[in-house]
């Protein structure tokens, strides 16, 4: 993986003391996809008191992409371990947790099910609230678990599931600015690898595989580039890299590379373009937000971190950049967004049903396209 750009902490003044002081603790689970996840957050500081994840990449390998029974099944099969040796790490028990928080939704519903099954058991043994976090949610508030960045900041979500452009203008208040018509871009790196033959996870070996390529070999399309709005597609470049890998000799690694570098700077320049269109949407919506967000487990790619790094310095916001472990799934942003949720006293009753999907923005029309989770 290359190198990753410190995060830059913005030149703003800190949110008002009042917000990060007392002690109040949450146990974060996450097992809405491939990694069982959990974390325990003090609000104080804040800090990450423990954490672990356990990533199913030797579970999934075999298929080539993750498979909603296993996934489900390793969930349930570790994620008790998981939360006691978490506990353990802390060196806390029980008692001291303030809230057990889980994702409780967008995702694959049987590990959903895991997750929130689990977190509502042990809020109901411990007493103790319950609070169901929407993972697209922990992504876009992750940053503010590291840095100091106050409502309302412009957000670009890009994982394995969702491409999204979003102004944040609170905890439970979003408003999509733009999505995918079609693929969601960490959907985009991990089919270009296969084509590629680079193995899964897809992303992350794309992007090795790509650092020792020339991205200008091949003249691949730039999507959307140049459209108004901020709405992105990656099919038609899918199928520009399908062509231009067979027509590539098997044995040709120095081909592969160049594709791969290609296909990345392609990617990049789309949600470089496109995230400036959202900064201008943003301004005019919210002249004093002074941040451009970017979170899910695309942004740990470090050409995409640069490309974004410009384009918040065109835009005149400052860029704040979750580092990469807090970017691909993990507890602490579930354990995070619950502290979040629960000084506000938002919590949840035990009757509360996973949810396979659940936007951000509920006003915002539906895409049109189906498979993207929002
Ligand atoms: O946020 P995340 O961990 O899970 C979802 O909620 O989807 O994102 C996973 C996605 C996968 O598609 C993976 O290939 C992609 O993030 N990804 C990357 C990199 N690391 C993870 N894509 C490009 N470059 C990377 N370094
Ligand atoms: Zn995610």
């Amino acid at each position: 993986m290359g190198v990753h750009p410190p995060l830059r902490r913005p030149a703003l003044p800190p949110p008002p003391p009042a917000l990060y002081t007392g002690g109040m603790i949450v146990l974060g689970i996450e097992t809405s996809c491939d990694e069982t996840a959990a974390a325990i957050v003090a609000a104080d500081g804040p800090r990450i008191l423990a954490e672990t994840v356990h990533s199913q990449l030797d579970e999934h390998r075999p298929f080539g992409g993750v498979v909603p029974e296993v996934a489900a099944r390793a969930h349930l099969d570790r994620l008790d371990g998981i939360v006691a040796l978490t506990l353990d790490r802390a060196g806390i028990g029980f008692a001291a947790l303030d809230g057990i928080a889980a994702t409780a939704g967008p995702g694959l519903i049987g590990g959903v099910m895991v997750g929130v099954t689990t977190a509502k058991a042990l809020a109901l043994a411990a007493g103790k609230p319950f609070i169901a976090v929407n993972h697209l949610e922990a992504h876009a508030l992750s940053v503010r678990l590291v840095a100091s960045v106050p409502f309302p900041y412009l957000l670009l979500l890009i994982s394995g599931g969702h491409c999204q452009l979003l102004a944040v203008e609170g905890v439970g208040h979003y408003r999509r600015l733009g999505t995918t018509i079609d693929d969601a871009v960490g959907e985009a790196f991990d089919k270009a690898a296969k084509l590629l033959g680079l193995g899964y996870p897809g992303g992350p070996a794309l992007e090795r595989a790509a650092a020792a390529g020339d991205p200008e070999r091949f003249a691949l399309p730039r999507p959307m580039l140049g459209r108004p709005g901020c709405d992105f597609s990656f099919s038609g470049l899918k199928t520009a890299v399908r062509h231009a890998a067979a027509a590539l000799a098997p044995e040709d690694a120095r081909g592969r590379a160049d594709l791969a570098a290609s296909f990345q700077r392609a990617v990049a320049a789309s949600l470089a373009d496109r995230t400036r269109n959202a900064a201008a949407m943003f301004r005019t919506l919210h002249p004093a937000g002074r941040h451009l967000v970017v979170a899910g487990g695309v942004a740990a790619n470090a050409v995409i971190r640069a490309a974004l790094d410009r384009v918040a310095d065109g835009s005149g916001l400052a860029l704040a950049l979750p580092p990469p472990a807090l970017c691909t799934d993990n507890g602490a942003m579930v354990a995070w967004a619950g502290v979040e949720r629960l000084r506000l006293g938002l919590t949840d009753g035990l009757d509360f049903a996973p949810r396979p999907r659940w936007p951000l923005d509920p006003a915002a029309p539906k895409a049109a396209f189906a498979g993207v989770k929002a």
